[in-house]
């Protein structure tokens, strides 16, 4: 969690600052500030509540200056005030941080023995205080910050500038991301490389352990001995389709509108569209060599792995286990030897998951991640990764990556299949034909479900809201309340359908709306009869099915949302579309803010 952004320019740099920020609100968002340095030493403005607020503050406030570091915070120690606010100083040094300083109460307790004195209750100000006590015993800035983070334990990344050398930003990290931009005007740090996008050219990436000077002209780069790191600059290419909200209210809704094209550019990236088969060498060689298969991940990422179980045990015949990265690395179950460990994250920072891969390393395991976002810390500590190709998602709800882990997960298991000789390569060229419909069935599904908005206005006052599915439409249920609950704040359970009658049922009158989600197929009737069993107890129930399931459930439903017939190899994804839109528009509804839910950030990068 939380955002960096630091710059060192030719141009004053307040409002690239904020600029960076804007862009990295996604990270957290429950206060930001800046620190300038100019004429008049460290110049710090900070604020409580969204970016807007420091926007306020600097009109009424305003400070300019030729280099500065700023942050956006997602609180972990501390409450989201003004006071816990980055960035944190003394007279001699201003620092941004992300991450977590795992041994701050040692640190601080040493701190304060030797009389330097916390005004925040955050781990991060450790960082300028010890910094500040090295500075003190004479060192030079660059020494005393490489001496402070080696007394570090846990994750960060850091900027920070000094009042004793007003042209020189540093950065360092070990665990959180940072990326540096070269620019027309002068140098940028980012925790992401779109923010940069506006000022910068060209950008490398700081690794574990490394120490970075930059002034304007300058970037230098030291690993933890000291030595020179030489790292090449590459040109910074960020798709237009990810810049800003192209029209759309939100970057959710933009997001939601791009699964199409995401669904071409996964097929493209693992098939042969003019064989119709997959591309093996976009796949890890040796995925035939498992005999079972663990998926670990968090949240939707774990949805994902739970919907995509099916389709290993069906295509690739391996038994999964999917697990929440929190529970399993605590779990301490017995590994077999051939098990092949397989990471889900979206921003690939996730801290449990990311803390699971290098516990099953330890373990001995092989482990893949699939990740949409190359750079990031699983994409270098797992043995290989896979991409989802969804671009950047900016909306802190995911939603086109989780259609992109969908299907990436589906190609892995058909090729597991393949490489095993459990699939066939006429079976392989009909699914794969199937799947190259799919952007063309999504954009149908997202332009059909214009009156979607008139079920959401039916949910938009209840307080409760149950999902039910069964197989594939289970994890979809789980994934579909969530989306409700973390941008309507609407409470929202989802159960397989047929556990109703095991508890679940108490639940039901008539202030209950059951969304119940029944796509054709062997299991459609048995949903059915679930349907008639809650609707008979008085639930509103919003039915998702192809237009015979609805004809069917009509004396029993209250709303219908109908998704067009097709193939059931397509069905999970499509499927996923109502229950996004739902959410968003019964969010929209409610007001509230759908890109930035309360208490939430987009990298968790915190236990
Ligand atoms: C929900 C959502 C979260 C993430 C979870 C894992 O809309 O986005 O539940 O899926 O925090 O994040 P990643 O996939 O980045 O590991």
């Amino acid at each position: 969690m939380c955002g960096i952004f630091a710059a060192v320019s030719n141009e004053f740099v307040t409002s690239t600052l904020v600029g960076g920020l804007s862009s990295l609100s996604y990270r957290g968002y429950d206060s930001s500030g800046i620190v300038i340095v100019n004429e008049n030493g460290l110049q710090r403005r900070r604020a409580e509540g969204k970016l807007q607020a420091l926007s306020t503050l600097l009109a009424q406030n305003p400070v300019e200056g030729y280099i500065g570091i700023a942050h956006t915070r997602w609180a972990t120690h501390g409450e989201p005030s003004e006071r816990n606010a980055h960035p944190h100083m003394t007279d001699r040094v201003a620092v941004v941080h992300n991450g977590i300083i795992e041994n701050y109460p040692d640190l601080k307790a040493s701190l304060e023995r030797d009389g330097y004195h916390f005004e925040s209750d955050t781990d991060s100000e450790t960082i300028p205080l010890l910094i500040s006590r090295n500075l003190d015993k004479g060192m030079s800035p660059e020494t005393a910050l490489r001496e402070a983070v080696s007394q570090l334990d846990g994750s960060y990344a850091i900027a920070a500038v000094f009042a004793d050398e007003p042209q020189t930003i540093y950065a360092a990290r070990y665990g959180s991301p940072l990326v540096i931009g070269q620019g027309a005007a002068g140098h940028f740090i980012s925790s992401d490389s779109i923010a940069l996008s506006r000022v910068a050219r060209n950008l490398c990436y700081l690794d574990d352990n490394e120490i970075a000077r930059i002034t304007v002209n300058e970037i230098g780069i030291t690993n933890a001995g000291g030595c020179t790191v030489s790292k090449e600059l590459k040109p910074l290419i960020i798709s237009q389709q990810d810049q800003g909200k192209q029209g759309y209210k939100h970057f959710m809704l933009k997001e939601i509108h791009q699964q199409p094209e995401v669904m071409r550019n996964t097929l493209n990236h693992y098939c042969d569209a003019a064989t119709f088969t997959l591309k093996s060498e976009a796949f890890p060689a040796n995925l035939s060599h498992f005999e079972r298969l663990s998926i670990v991940a968090c949240g939707t990422s774990y949805y994902a792995g739970m919907v995509a179980r099916q389709w290993f045990e069906r295509y690739a015949c391996i038994p999964v286990d999917v697990d929440i990265a929190s529970e399993y690395r605590y779990r301490e179950s017995p590994f077999s030897p051939n098990t092949l460990a397989l990471f889900i994250s979206q921003s690939g920072e996730t801290a449990d998951s990311l803390a699971a891969l290098r516990y099953s390393k330890e373990q001995g395991l092989t482990c893949l991640s699939l990740l949409n976002v190359e750079s990031s810390s699983m994409a270098q500590e797992s043995d290989a990764f896979l991409r989802t190709l969804a671009g950047a998602e900016i909306g802190v709800a995911s939603t086109k990556a989780f259609t992109g882990q969908l299907l990436v997960l589906l190609l892995m298991s058909l090729q597991m299949g393949k490489a095993s000789g459990r699939l066939d390569e006429r079976a392989e060229r009909e699914l794969i034909q199937h799947l190259y419909t799919l952007p063309v069935e999504m954009a149908k599904v997202i332009d059909e479900m214009a009156s979607i908005d008139k079920v959401a206005e039916s949910l938009v006052h209840s307080e409760h809201t149950m999902y039910l599915g069964r197989g594939m439409s289970f994890p979809l249920a789980l994934e579909g309340a969530l989306k409700l609950k973390e941008i309507s704040y609407i409470h929202a359970e989802a159960y397989p359908a047929g556990e109703l009658k095991h508890g679940p049922i108490a639940l039901i009158d008539n202030k209950m709306p059951v969304v119940m989600i029944a796509p054709p197929g062997p299991m459609m009737g048995k949903t059915l009869s679930n349907l008639r069993e809650v609707s008979s107890r008085g639930a509103q129930v919003i039915l998702i099915s192809n237009g015979s399931g609805i004809e069917m459930a009509r004396q029993h439903i209250t709303q219908a949302i109908e998704v067009p017939e097709t193939d059931a190899l397509l069905q999970p994804l499509l499927y996923t579309l109502p229950l996004q839109l739902l959410a968003y528009h019964v969010a929209c509804l409610k007001g509230t803010d759908v890109d930035q839910p309360r208490n939430l950030a987009k990298s968790v990068t915190v236990e």
